[in-house]
């Protein structure tokens, strides 16, 4: 019996019309279909989460043993967060582009997930991830610019900032070509969107 704990990251700013959601969502489906048992752990990033700050850096450089109460207090939530990551055995991460990059909320995220001793550390062989054994799912959509071009700081930054905790088998699900908020035909949309599903389908039939 195979049990399948998905968290699912959202970082759209919007609810209505949103590629990344639905493609996210439809991701979250079929992962369901390839599992006896599902658990689904949804993170809202546009719900705020707080920038790293003066306490937040000193906190993590303090070793754990001598960190005091006020110090693991401004952790907890970044506790929670790397928490998620660590319950979970595959992540989708719903990401636009926004000015090019990833939306500042996702960022906000990414800083908050990024632990040194945590989910990554330094080794006389440079830094190793310490978040291993994880399927990601990047549902990635733009208004225009090409996945995997030059304007695209989100994708390879994505890649990268997840691979150094150790989150590397990543596949990016691109949606650029898909606009659903605007007067392209939804069947075709949908039609797009079951394609863009291929990837999840057969990376369940790899593991079976
Ligand atoms: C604030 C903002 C900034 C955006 N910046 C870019 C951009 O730099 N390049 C681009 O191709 N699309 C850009 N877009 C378009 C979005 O990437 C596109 O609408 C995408 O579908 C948004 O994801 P969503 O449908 O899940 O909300 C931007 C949209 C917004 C709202």
């Amino acid at each position: 019996m195979t049990q399948q704990n998905i968290l699912l990251v959202n970082s759209s700013g919007r609810f209505e019309g949103s590629v990344t959601r639905q493609l996210s969502q439809l991701i979250v489906e079929q992962l369901k279909v390839g599992a006896d048992n599902s658990n689904l752990v949804t993170r809202e990033l546009t719900e705020g989460l707080p920038f790293i700050n003066e306490e937040w850096i000193g906190a993590t450089f303090t070793p754990v043993e001598n960190r005091n109460q006020a110090q693991k207090h401004v952790l907890e939530f970044s506790d929670e967060l790397v928490n998620e990551l660590q319950l979970a055995d595959t992540i989708v991460i719903a990401s636009p582009i926004y000015n090019f990059s990833i939306p500042a909320v996702l960022k906000a995220w990414i800083d908050l997930t990024a632990r040194a001793q945590l989910t990554f550390k330094y080794t006389e062989n440079g830094p190793i991830g310490l978040i291993e054994n994880k399927k990601i799912y990047v549902a990635i959509a733009s208004g225009g610019v090409p996945i995997g071009s030059a304007m695209d700081f989100a994708s390879p930054y994505l890649k990268q900032a997840l691979g150094f905790i150790g989150l590397t088998d990543v596949t990016i699900v691109d949606a650029s070509s898909i606009n659903l908020a605007g007067d392209k035909n939804e069947k075709v949309a949908k039609a797009q969107i079951a394609e863009l599903l291929e990837p999840v389908k057969s990376g369940e039939q790899e593991s079976n």
